[in-house]
């Protein structure tokens, strides 16, 4: 968990690769649902670009459809869901069924301002949503996907304005709730999402080594 920009994308695709673990994003979900134009795409769309959230019952539906796939039987890494109480108490009842538990909980701490300035030089293409930055982290070829070809695009919440309504509502607001409920669980470990790629993915790969998370 954590707020937009905070680095959640990047790392989750890296740990999800080396790991043998699913990697389920909901944003990355519902930006495919919106370029295939299907009946979710096109309610999500104007949510999305003005930084709201999408209706929970959308989300869980959607949701429960993809943990049912064959390959989330080794582990699952989510990213982005569950995001409000009601999401966070689906997926109890989602995993209660399965005879399945939440592992760990990993909170990505970073402030309005860092995350601003991340989100204005994100590029993500557009067939797979691998995720650049103008500056930090720039393809080989501009405007071109190193790993599948595609174009590079700057989302349409990626306006400064637009971040820092996500960062308010989705963040401060809905996902506070969430992640005292897990805190009351004993499931959260908080990590200091500010310091670089590299600093980082060594942090992480050490709360997840020691939780035994390798599948
Ligand atoms: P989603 O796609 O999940 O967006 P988000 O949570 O706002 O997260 P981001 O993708 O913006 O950021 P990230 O943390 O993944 O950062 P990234 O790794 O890209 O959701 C989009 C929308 O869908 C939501 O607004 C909502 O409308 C809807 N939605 C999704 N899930 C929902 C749900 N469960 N319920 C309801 N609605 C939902 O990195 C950002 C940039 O920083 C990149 O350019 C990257 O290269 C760079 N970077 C990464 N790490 C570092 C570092 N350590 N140092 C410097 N730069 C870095």
């Amino acid at each position: 968990m954590g707020p937009p920009g905070a680095g959640k994308g990047t790392q989750a695709g890296r740990i999800a690769a080396e790991r043998g673990l699913a990697h389920i994003a909901t944003g990355d979900m519902l930006r495919a649902a919106v370029r295939d134009g299907t009946p979710l795409g096109l309610e999500a769309k104007a949510v999305m670009a003005r930084g709201d959230l999408v209706s929970d019952d959308l989300i869980i539906a959607m949701f429960r459809e993809r943990l049912g796939a064959d390959d989330t039987s080794a582990g699952v890494l989510l990213d982005g869901f569950p995001r409000t109480e009601a999401q966070a108490g689906a997926l109890d009842d989602m995993l209660l069924g399965l005879d399945r538990s939440i592992a760990a909980v990993v909170v990505f701490d970073i402030d309005e301002e860092t995350v601003v300035r991340r989100l204005s030089g994100r590029r993500m293409c557009r067939a797979n949503d691998h995720v650049y930055h103008v500056e930090s982290n720039p393809p080989a070829v501009e405007g071109v996907c190193d790993i599948d070809g595609s174009e590079l695009y700057q989302r349409d919440d990626d306006q400064p304005d637009v971040i820092r309504t996500r960062f308010r509502k989705q963040w401060i607001e809905a996902a506070a709730p969430v992640i005292e409920y897990y805190r009351g669980r004993g499931l959260v470990s908080n990590l200091d999402a500010a310091q670089s790629r590299e600093q980082v993915s060594a942090e992480l790969d050490e709360l997840l080594d020691g939780l035994g998370a390798r599948a």
